[in-house]
Parts: C-alpha cells; structure tokens; sequence
C-alpha cells in the first residue's frame, strides 16, 4: 500500500453485498469501491471523517486483478446491473460463498454443522425470463453530443443518475430478441409514438410511454411483451403490437397493455388491452406448469429456480409430513412442488394477484385439494392464528427478512423443522441467531447462485428443534 496526498494505492480484498468492491485505507477505515473486483489494485480518494466506512470512487485501475475476465456487454461499466460480470465465475463463486458464511459468522455469530459448497448456475448468460426497461425522456450518453441531443432513451437506469436512462443495445442476461425488439419499439415511439414528448418525464410526471416488461418461457417456447403507459385506450399502442408482429413475425406469443398513471417508477398497473394472443405466458417447472398473467411474480431464472426448489426439497426432508406451511409463498411454486411430501400445505402470500396465481396453478396441476393458499400479511395470520399447527414450515420472505414478531411466532408453533429460503444473507444471519436462542439448531446451511455477474445471492437453511 503506498499514499500520496488524499489519495491511496490499495487492494480490493473482496466483494460487498451490493457489488462493490471492499478495501481498507491506511486509517483502517472500510472503503467499497465501485468498479473494483477482488484482486485490483486501485488508486482511491480516501476522504477524511470519523465514518468508519465509506463509498469512494475509483479514480484509476493500478493493477487489474489476475482473477479479471473480459465483460462480454458492452454496457460494462454503465449499467449497474451484472457488477461481477468483469470477474472469473469462480471467483465469483468464492466470493459469493463468502457472503453467506461470514454474515452468519458476524452477524449471526454461528457456526452450522453442514455448510455447502455454493450451488453454480449451469447457465452463465442468457437466464433470466424477465427483464423491464424505463423509458425517459432524457437518455443518459457517455459522449453527449450538443449538436444532436439523444431524443429519449429506453433502457436501464445508470445507477444514481435516476432521471436517465440509456439506451440497452444488448443485454446479455436475457436472450438477443429482447434487443431486436426494443430498437423496433425504440423506432415506432420516435415516429408515429410521438417522439421524446411523449415518453415519461419524471419531474413533469407527464409522458404516456413508461416502462417495457418482457418476458420468456424457454421451456414452452412463448414470449410476453408488455407495454405499460399512463393511459387506457390510446390507439398507438395498437400500432405499435401491429407493427411488431409485422417486422418480427414469430417472436412474441402474447402482447398486453397495462395502465400505471401514478408517479411510483414500478412497471406495474392495471391490465388494459390484450392485443395479441391471450395476454398469458405459460411456464413449466420442476414438472409442473404453470399459467402467468403478465403482472404475476415469478421466480426469475427459472432453471436455476428448479435447482434452488429441488435443493429445498432436499432440506425439507424425506421423513413424511402432515402439515406444512410455505409463508411468503408469491405464487406458491415452493408449496406446489411439495404438495407430495405433506398431507396438507398451506401457502401464506400478502399480494392477492399473487394468491390468484398461486390457486389458479393449484387448479391447473391437479393439486387444488392438497394445497390451500392465504391472503394476507404473514404476522397477521400467524397472530389470528388462522393458520393450522405446522412440523414443518418452509420461509422465503423478501430481502428485509422475517420481522422480530414473526420469529416469535414461528417459535410458539414450535414446528420439528424449519426451511429458510433467503436472498439476502445479512437478515437470514439476524433471524437466525433469533431462531437459535429460541431453541433451533442451524443444522445446514447451502448458498446458491442464482443470478451470475450480480452480487446476489440466495441461501437454504433448515433449523431443527432442540429437544
Ligand atoms: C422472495 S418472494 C417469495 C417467492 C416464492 N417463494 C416463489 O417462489 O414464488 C417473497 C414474497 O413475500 C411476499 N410478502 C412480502 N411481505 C409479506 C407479508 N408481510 N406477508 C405475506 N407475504 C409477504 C411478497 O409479495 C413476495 O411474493
């Protein structure tokens, strides 16, 4: 390590939660350095403050890290989102699996009997069924030309800069007709569309072009394009689904118009117009098929999904079961794929078109009498104790992990095992070291990758009870 000035000469030891890399200054204090993978050398501004820890920027790469590997998209550096994609897989891997073990060692001070080897994905682009992008009336370019200012853009935030988006050319995470398509719609919005004018903007909160969802069943070949804008019954959305069936024939199996006039930035709304097909998109999963509105949750890599459902059927156990709870069950893919290892499962979801879901793919695969599925928040139900006496019980909730009352509840029906599902290990590492001073046992412990290039990363515990 060497200094000069404010600046320092360091060495990215590892990559954070959130993608950046992490060093230390000579101050001791903990930098996270965006850009910067494990390995590199980098020259940073230190800053001064007693914040133990801070963001800084990485003015120049000294040294690339060995373990470097060259970015196959060309939005590397921009986009926020595959931070890891500059970096060997496996070395992606360690660090992933780091994640995991040292935030159940910091933050849950416990050790597990079994900790597994990270689960890789076996498919390392291209994964993803589902991707949305923005549009904005002002498109973010690394090179702004004032003699021919960008129109519009219709992409990807760059992070931090959230008025802009840029213009996505590929993207390697979902298949490359996404790319055809959005240069199509890119096309049709700057003629007959309406131009930057009528595309989102987000301080006027006026635009009638707002986000494009799509989405890809590899299993059953169909594709689902939805473009949500600020109002019902506009012809040009029409002309636009016409004009993407006429320059792409054979591409999407379903086009959907969805209504969202309201200032949050979620591509999510009411159901509008379908314009091509019958608006659903179908999947198969783990042997089961599924049956998808354009606005139902799904898991978003459906293969790696598979991978991380037989996972926790293995956690579950083989031992047979009589009644098991899956809460935070979305569209209940974990309840229906062990509907054959309980008498009775139970599935608790807060979203109500996501029980819709859930009940409707209950129906479709014949298992309607096994599985039932409850609206409503999970703490609410298990107060009201409207829920039947579990041995087991499956959680998946969302990155905030499970609320300290849940835990309390969980421990008061005093189920023999508990499955923890998690995309976020530093509240599955709080949780759990509540479980375990309620009587459980961390008996394994199993990270998964679910989403390579990105820093995230999902893990299965189970928990048994003590005694
Ligand atoms: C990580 S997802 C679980 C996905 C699910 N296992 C699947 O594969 O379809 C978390 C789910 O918890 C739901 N959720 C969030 N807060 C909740 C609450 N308080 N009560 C019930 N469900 C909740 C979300 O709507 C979301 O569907």
């Amino acid at each position: 390590m060497s200094t000069s000035g404010e600046t320092e000469i360091l060495r990215i030891e590892s990559v954070a939660f959130g993608g950046q890399g992490v060093t230390r200054a000579a101050s001791g204090r903990v930098l996270f350095v965006r850009g910067g993978l494990p390995g590199d050398r980098v020259e940073v501004r230190v800053g001064k403050g007693r914040r133990r820890h801070a963001e800084v920027r990485l003015l120049r790469l000294v040294e690339p890290s060995p373990e470097r590997v060259a970015a196959r998209c060309a939005h590397q550096g921009v986009c926020g989102g595959c931070p890891l994609q500059g970096l060997d897989y496996q070395a992606q891997l360690r660090e992933k699996q780091a994640m995991v073990t040292d935030a159940w060692q910091r933050i849950g001070g416990l050790a597990v009997e079994r900790v597994d080897p990270i689960l890789p994905a076996e498919r390392l682009f291209e994964y993803r069924n589902k991707m949305e992008f923005g549009f904005s009336d002002q498109a973010w370019t690394e090179t702004p030309d004032p003699e021919q200012p960008a129109e519009f853009g219709l992409g990807q935030h760059v992070p931090g800069i959230y008025s802009k988006v840029f213009d996505l050319l590929e993207c390697h995470l979902q298949s490359p007709w996404t790319a055809r398509l959005l240069a199509e719609i890119r096309a049709f919005v700057r003629t007959e569309g309406g131009g930057a004018g009528a595309v989102w903007n987000v301080r006027t909160q006026q635009g009638f072009w707002r986000f494009v969802v799509l989405r890809e069943s590899r299993a059953t070949g169909e594709r689902l394009l939805n473009l949500v804008v600020n109002a019902a019954g506009d012809p040009r959305v029409e002309a636009l689904a016409a004009r993407l069936l006429e320059r792409l024939p054979g591409v999407l199996s379903g086009i959907v118009s969805t209504v969202h006039a309201g200032s949050g930035m979620v591509a999510t709304g009411q159901l509008d117009r379908v314009l091509h097909g019958d608006g659903l998109l179908r999947e198969r999963l783990g042997g089961l098929t599924y049956e998808l509105a354009p606005q139902a949750f799904f898991q978003t890599n459906t293969e790696q999904a598979e991978r991380l459902f037989a996972l926790v059927r293995e956690h579950v156990g083989a031992e047979p079961v009589r009644t098991l709870l899956d809460l935070y069950c979305g569209t209940g893919a974990i309840a229906l794929l062990l509907a054959d290892r309980a008498e009775h499962v139970t599935g608790v979801e807060l979203v109500p078109e996501a029980v819709a879901s859930a009940r409707r793919q209950a129906e479709l695969n014949g298992l309607a009498e096994r599985v039932e599925f409850h609206c409503g928040d999970v703490l609410d139900l298990l107060r009201s104790q409207a829920l039947p006496r579990p041995e087991v019980v499956v959680v998946d909730p969302p990155r905030g992990g499970l609320h300290a009352k849940v835990v309390a509840h969980l421990l008061e029906l005093a189920p023999r095992r508990l499955v923890y599902v998690s995309c976020n290990p530093a509240t599955q590492a709080r949780d759990a070291a509540l479980l375990v001073a309620g009587g459980y046992r961390p008996v394994r412990l199993s990270p998964v990758d679910m989403f390579p290039h990105t820093f995230h990363v999902e893990a299965v515990a189970t928990f048994e009870r003590v005694g």
